[in-house]
């Protein structure tokens, strides 16, 4: 049977509105959070505040995950009760986000009554619209993924992604029949050529649905810590059907002026191990619900560790806490981004993270405002020149202003690397017409004219480049306002120290 809903609008139809909804994935709060959950807040955090930049009205939302086998579990590993658990974990999340800076504008957790209620309503709407029946589940099960896999995923009877066991599970329970929705779902994303992004994504899914869809098993008896189901005492809800729901519960669906502002999401930013989760799932429980369908799906690669063995005799650590307090957040956000390909997987270590912060950031970045903030107390007490003046070549002005222009095309397309690449491109620039000028030589000639050209571009350079700087270091970009915005510049203590202590 086709199921076709009135409620699924192409993007193009609806009216146009200056607002940008972007999600992370909710964590599993089940340990502390790992460089994979940083990776992920920090390039939602880099499109929030681009957009922002740009004028629109933006939502960003994080949060965890708390229910589940996987949670009772380790909660049960710690001696502590799931909810003492997930309270003492979620505050790890919680301050990651405060350390990382990231801008979120909500938290939401799936133990909170906001989400529990509306999770109800939606699983009795399912039930309502024949949506939901009783049969046996069986099949190979990942508890840390909370997943089911196919045999033919499982090389060696273990999980794909975590690489353990899985179980054999069988049980009576409910299903939500998920295939009613796989040709509207497949027919969404056939005419949404950007609704799963990147496109080596998209195809994997398409081809996963045109093998055919088995409905969803939704509930669980064989432990407790969940949202009950509201038909039946004995189940709990299948953590995933819960989850999802964080998207619409979290705005106050139905009937919230939040909601009907931001909804439908403009981003559902997710690791590519969660794809047919939020590309599949979710939009059949959206169209089961009446819930129009997000714009877009964008699955990020994962982060590894090979580079390294990591060894806490060495100090070397991958905690991003530890991370961000040992190196700064904006270093650790600087090296995530430029170092790996949005879309594609990537490597972290210790080392290069070093490498990365001596050069670029200590090196070019950090040299360029000290020498410049430097040049302009002593050449002209601190203060910066209105316009030009003298007989310098001026072409880095244009240099500088092209940036932003340059930038945006690169965030567009979400290429946060090329992006950072571009505004390196002006440090260096300026960097390298430091060197060529002299200015010590202009100031020994008393070329006074010249000197005070000099000082106006490279400052009117280094404003370009904080201001492009922002979204992705957000703390630096204020660093460098500090000491330039004022009415003299002053000088403050080095933006990026350089780690000595590289093997
Ligand atoms: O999957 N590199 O939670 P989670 C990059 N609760 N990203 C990584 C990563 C790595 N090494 N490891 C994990 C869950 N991630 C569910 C989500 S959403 C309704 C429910 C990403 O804590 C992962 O892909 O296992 C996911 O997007 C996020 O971190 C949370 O993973
Ligand atoms: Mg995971």
């Amino acid at each position: 049977m086709r199921f076709v809903l009135k409620e699924i609008q192409p993007v193009k139809n609806m009216k146009k509105k200056n607002k940008f909804y972007v999600t992370t994935a909710i964590d599993y709060p089940s340990g502390k959070p790992h460089i994979g959950h940083a990776y992920e807040k920090i390039l939602a955090d880099v499109i929030a505040r681009w957009h922002r930049a740009k004028g629109r009205e933006v939502f960003l939302l994080t949060g965890t995950d708390e229910h589940g086998q996987k949670i009772e579990k380790y909660a049960s590993c710690a001696g502590k009760s799931p909810q003492e658990f997930v309270d003492e974990m979620t505050g790890e999340f919680i301050k990651l986000c405060r350390v990382l800076n990231i801008s979120n504008d909500d938290f939401i957790r799936t133990t909170q009554s906001r989400h529990i209620d509306v999770c109800e309503r939606i699983f009795k709407k399912a039930l309502e619209k024949g949506d939901i029946y009783r049969g046996k589940y069986e099949g190979f099960y990942c508890i840390d993924c909370e997943s089911f896999y196919l045999e033919r995923d499982i090389a060696g009877g273990n999980c794909p992604v975590h690489g353990k066991k899985v179980d054999w599970v069988e049980e009576d329970g409910y299903f939500f029949k998920m295939s009613r929705y796989q040709q509207a779902v497949l027919d969404h994303i056939l005419n949404c050529d950007d609704f799963i992004q990147p496109k080596v994504r998209r195809n994997e899914v398409i081809n996963r649905i045109k093998e055919g869809v088995k409905d969803l098993s939704v509930s669980r008896s064989n432990f407790s810590w969940g949202i009950r189901l509201p038909n039946d005492n004995d189940h709990v809800i299948f953590v995933w059907f819960d989850a999802l729901i964080n998207y619409v519960s979290a705005l106050g669906w139905p009937d919230s002026e939040k909601f009907n502002f931001f909804w439908p999401a403009d981003m559902h930013l997710i690791g590519k191990d969660i794809l047919w989760f939020h590309a599949m799932v979710w939009p059949a429980i959206l169209l089961s619900a009446e819930i129009a369908l997000p714009k877009a799906v964008y699955a990020h690669g994962f982060i590894n560790f090979d580079g390294e063995k990591i060894s806490k005799s060495k100090g070397i650590t991958i905690d991003p806490l530890e991370l961000a307090r040992k190196y700064g957040a904006d270093s650790l956000r600087y090296f995530l981004l430029r170092e790996v390909s949005f879309g594609e997987d990537g490597n972290f270590s210790e080392s290069s993270l070093i490498r990365r912060i001596n050069s670029d950031l200590a090196n070019d970045l950090g040299n360029l405002v000290h020498r410049s903030v430097t040049m302009a107390e002593k050449y002209f007490s601190g203060i910066i020149p209105s316009a030009f003046t003298g007989n310098l070549e001026q072409s880095l002005i244009a240099l500088a202003d092209n940036l932003s222009e340059n930038v945006d095309n690169q965030m567009i397309v979400y290429n946060f690397s090329q992006a950072l690449a571009n505004i390196w491109e002006v440090i260096n620039a300026v960097n390298k017409f430091i060197e060529d000028t002299k200015p010590w030589v202009l100031f020994k000639e008393k070329r006074e004219d010249d000197l005070r050209g000099f000082i106006f571009i490279i400052f009117h350079c280094i404003n370009r480049i904080k201001e492009n700087l922002y979204p992705f270091m957000p703390q630096t970009a204020q660093n460098i306002g500090f000491q330039i915005g004022q009415e003299r510049v002053k000088k403050g203590t080095p933006l990026f120290p350089r780690i000595e202590d590289v093997d």
